[in-house]
Parts: structure tokens; C-alpha cells; sequence
């Protein structure tokens, strides 16, 4: 009998009976791989992804205990940060990144903390040896805990190794390099992923396992293959960071248990990877002093601010066509400032080449930034230097203004504890009850999103020594930034 085969698409999972050169579904080109789906007769009575431990019928929602399950604690806490507090038992987690940025040594170090302080620990790995990563441990100091490694890459195995030692966490690395015997396509595949990940899921839910499974990721920064990965997944971290710096952040993209958007930022020493507790510290290290064209700028990522500095270069073009380069930053969001600073603050920038720059690698995507981006441009096309001991926020508009954003008061905290003087910030972030009355001040403390100051210059934020200065026009700051 002439076995059963199906095209899927590595890109977005679509199937076709024939090869396709091109996928109609994402447009994807040459992504169709032959996969053999099991025989249907070899099934068993219970199917394969039938969900191990519950019930078949609908239960009524009343009669459904909440279980309050601690968080188990990785010891590192800006991994536990991200997670939301810690790992949530039975949690399938998702770790992506680059090669070579840490993904391996990150887990290595949390596998071998709890395997300390909590339990036995699965450590499978399809890239490396036992012995590879033995040498690793050793730098890790990961010393004498129930570590468990498994040199592995085939699905079966592992689950029965899972089976056998019932560990307190599962680390599976990576997902790409697992093949389930069941299938003949290449690990990596498509299918061969999905399987891993769906298997591993009900291992994970089934008997309160929690699991960490780390994905590559393609050039173009999406974890390779499968988008259908991300959906499997309760938690999906990102690891950023560019192999020249030293740091690196984690970023959860996805949480069914916690924030999106929180940030764990962490060092690479020669002893692993090493919590960064005051990021806005590290990111403003090696700000240089007086230089036009460096300003700093207060985001807020997930529940945490932090403090980093935009650079700008702006420099006549040699060529025809100008150059606009942004990195850390969104290249649209930069030509749309651009744009602004010529219309509404009277810059000429035609036929200047821009770079904009978040130093130490960051990535800041909110629009809050967008003050600290034009006030940099600004003051490289003005050569004014923006003065040391100020930080500035506040989204830009199309028109001109500057408008409120969240969590102003945060963002001010932070840069009074940074030893910032002065702020920059939208006037609607400015509480005008507290300019009228002074003895509302409590009042205004209860509204999270303004907080007490005044256009004067003798407004101060709540310890008294950083003076907030609102703005409602990119005219007007930069009036107030460039002196
Ligand atoms: P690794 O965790 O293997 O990356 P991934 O699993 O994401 O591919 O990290 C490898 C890099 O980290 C490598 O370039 C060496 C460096 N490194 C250190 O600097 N210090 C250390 O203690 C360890 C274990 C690795
Ligand atoms: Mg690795």
C-alpha cells in the first residue's frame, strides 16, 4: 500500500497534498517539507493527545477547587521576574533567543538551584554531551545537587526518563533538535516541533511538571519554524542582546501567569550569568559627558523603569540620498519624528544622514520614548549639549504636541533615584490640582498617571530634588532641553 504523505509548510504549518513552491496561505517560498503522519490503524484505543489525568465530562465551575500552588523559585530573581514571580508548577515556558547569547547557561544555573533547594532536576539536551555540559557546570559552580543530564534527542526517551525520575523541573534544549519516532520528517520540522511541544505539555499538565523548552531563533528574530509553538506555550521568553555587550535581556512576550513586557536583565561573566538589579546603572555606565546628541530617556518595561541614553549623529550626506538608521529603536517610528522635527520645530534635516542609537543595546519600544529620541537628533543637528541631569519622556504627536503617557510618576522616581535633577515630560503628566492646591497632595498621589509639579521652576517631584519641567509642544522642549 502506497504510504500516505502531506507537504506542510515549516513557515506557517499549511498542508498540502502536493509539493508547493510557494505557500498560499503566508506566501512563504520554498517552505513545503514532506512529513508521514502515523498510520491511523496503529493508534491505539486512547488517542495520543488525549490530555493524561482528566476527566472526560464538563465539570460545573463551582465545583472547581482553586488549587493555590506556590510558585517555585529559581533562585536567579530577574529570571523570577520575568516568569511573573517564579515558575507556576505544571507550566510549559518557552525560552528563544540566539545562538550563543545563554540560553543554555541561564537554565543550567536555574536547573541547578533547584535542584538544590527543591528537587531532582531533568537536564535534556540534544546539542550537547553530558560531558559538554559537565564542563559547563563546572564554571556554574553548579557543585553537588540531583542534577540530571540526558544526552538526548528523542522524544520517547525522554518522556520515559521524565516517567522514571518524576523530577520538580524539566529542561528540554532545544526544541529544534527532538524527533519523535512517530514521525519521518527531519527534527526541526514543523510537524517533529509541534509534537515535541504538545507531548511535553501534557507530560507538563498531566502530572505538574513544570517545563522549560528553549527555541532557536531565525535571522529575521522569529523563533524558527513554528509560530504554532508560541500558541502551545503558557510563557514565551525572549532573550536580547548583542554577543559584543555583556548583557543581556530577557523579555516575556507571552504570560498566561504574569505581565508581558516584564524585563530581566542580566550580565555575562566568566561564572555565568549574573542578576543586574539596577539596570538604569548599567545602561548609563558609559554615557559621555557633554556630548551633543546624548539624551536619556525614562521607559517603563513591564512594572519596572528604566533609564537609558539615545544618541544621535546627524551628519551631511556624501551620497544622493540620505541615510535613516535607527537600531533600538522602530525605523518608522524614527523617519515619523523626523518628520515632525522638520515641520513643527523648523530643523532642516534634508539631505542629512541620521543615526539614532540606544546605547548598550536596548530596545525600547514604547512611544514614550519619543521625546528622548527627537531631543537627541536635536541637539546633534543644534550641537548644544543636553544637560547631564536631565531625563526626559512623552510621546509625539503628528502635530507636534507632546502628549501624556502612563505611569509618569514611576519614570520620575526612578530618575530622582538616579540622581537626575530636571524632567522632561508632558504637561498632562503634571497634576493640576496639586499646582492649585498645594494640601491635596494625597489626593493626587492616589491617580498613578500625574504627578504633583507645575510649570514653575520651582516644582519638585516628592523627595523635593528633582524638578519637573511639563511641556505641551516638541517647541517647547526643546526650549527647555537645549539652553
Ligand atoms: P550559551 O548558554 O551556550 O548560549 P545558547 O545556549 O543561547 O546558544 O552561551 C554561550 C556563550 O556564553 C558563549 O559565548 C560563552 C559565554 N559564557 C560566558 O561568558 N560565561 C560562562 O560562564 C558561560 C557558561 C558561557
Ligand atoms: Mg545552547
Amino acid at each position: 500500500m502506497k504510504q500516505k504523505t502531506v507537504f506542510v509548510c515549516q513557515e506557517c504549518g499549511s498542508q498540502s497534498p502536493k509539493w508547493l513552491g510557494r505557500c498560499g496561505d503566508c506566501g512563504a517560498w520554498n517552505s513545503f517539507v514532506e512529513e508521514r503522519p502515523q498510520d491511523a490503524s496503529a493508534a491505539t484505543s486512547a488517542h495520543r493527545y488525549a490530555l493524561a489525568g482528566t476527566a472526560g465530562s464538563a465539570r460545573l465551575y463551582a465545583d472547581i477547587e482553586i488549587e493555590q500552588h506556590a510558585r517555585l523559585t529559581t533562585g536567579i530573581d530577574e529570571l523570577d521576574r520575568v516568569l511573573g514571580g517564579g515558575i507556576v508548577p505544571g507550566s510549559l515556558v518557552l525560552l528563544g533567543g540566539e545562538p550563543g547569547i545563554g540560553k543554555s547557561t541561564l537554565l543550567l544555573q536555574a536547573a541547578a538551584i533547584v535542584a538544590r533547594t527543591i528537587g531532582p532536576v531533568l537536564y535534556s539536551s540534544g546539542e550537547e554531551s553530558e560531558h559538554q555540559i559537565k564542563l559547563r557546570g563546572e564554571r556554574l559552580a553548579v557543585g553537588n545537587a540531583p542534577l540530571y543530564l540526558l544526552a538526548e534527542t528523542c522524544l520517547e526517551r525522554i518522556l520515559e526518563e521524565i516517567a522514571r525520575i518524576t523530577p520538580a523541573l524539566v529542561i528540554v534544549d532545544s526544541v529544534q533538535t527532538i524527533f519523535s519516532m512517530k514521525f519521518q520528517s527531519a527534527p526541526g520540522s514543523i510537524g517533529q516541533v509541534r509534537e515535541a511541544a504538545t507531548q511535553l505539555l501534557f507530560t507538563a499538565k498531566g502530572q505538574n511538571i513544570p517545563t522549560f523548552l528553549v527555541g532557536h531563533v531565525t535571522k529575521d528574530g522569529s523563533l524558527a519554524g513554528p509560530k504554532a509553538l508560541e500558541h502551545v506555550v503558557d510563557t514565551v521568553l525572549y532573550f536580547e542582546g548583542e554577543r559584543h555587550h555583556s548583557h543581556r535581556v530577557v523579555r516575556a512576550v507571552k504570560n498566561r501567569f504574569g505581565a508581558v513586557s516584564e524585563l530581566g536583565v542580566f550580565e555575562m561573566t566568566s561564572t555565568g550569568l549574573r542578576p543586574v538589579p539596577n539596570p538604569s546603572k548599567m545602561f548609563l555606565a558609559e554615557r559621555p559627558s557633554n556630548a551633543p546628541g546624548s539624551a536619556v530617556l525614562c521607559s517603563v518595561e513591564g512594572s519596572r523603569p528604566i533609564l537609558v541614553e539615545v544618541q544621535a549623529l546627524v551628519s551631511s550626506s556624501t551620497y544622493g540620498t540620505a541615510r535613516r538608521m535607527a537600531s533600538g529603536i522602530d525605523q518608522q517610528r524614527l523617519s515619523l519624528l523626523l518628520a515632525v522635527l522638520e515641520k513643527r520645530a523648523g530643523l532642516n534635516l534634508i539631505g542629512d544622514d541620521v543615526f539614532v542609537n540606544i546605547a548598550g543595546g536596548m530596545t525600547v519600544d514604547e512611544p514614550a520614548a519619543d521625546l528622548g529620541v527627537l531631543a537627541a537628533i536635536a541637539s546633534s543637528v543644534r550641537n548644544r549639549v543636553i544637560p547631564a541631569a536631565t531625563a526626559m519622556f512623552g510621546e509625539v504627536g503628528l502635530a507636534g504636541e507632546v502628549r501624556g503617557i502612563s505611569q509618569a510618576s514611576l519614570r520620575v522616581r526612578e530618575a530622582a533615584q538616579m540622581g537626575f535633577r530636571r524632567c522632561i515630560m508632558p504637561e498632562a503628566n503634571i497634576d493640576p490640582a496639586a499646582r492649585l492646591k498645594p494640601s491635596s497632595l494625597d489626593e493626587a498621589r492616589d491617580d498613578p498617571e500625574r504627578v504633583e509639579g507645575s510649570r514653575s521652576e520651582t516644582s519638585r517631584d516628592e523627595d523635593g530634588d528633582c524638578e519637573l519641567v511639563g511641556v505641551r509642544t516638541v517647541g517647547e522642549a526643546l526650549d527647555a532641553l537645549l539652553v
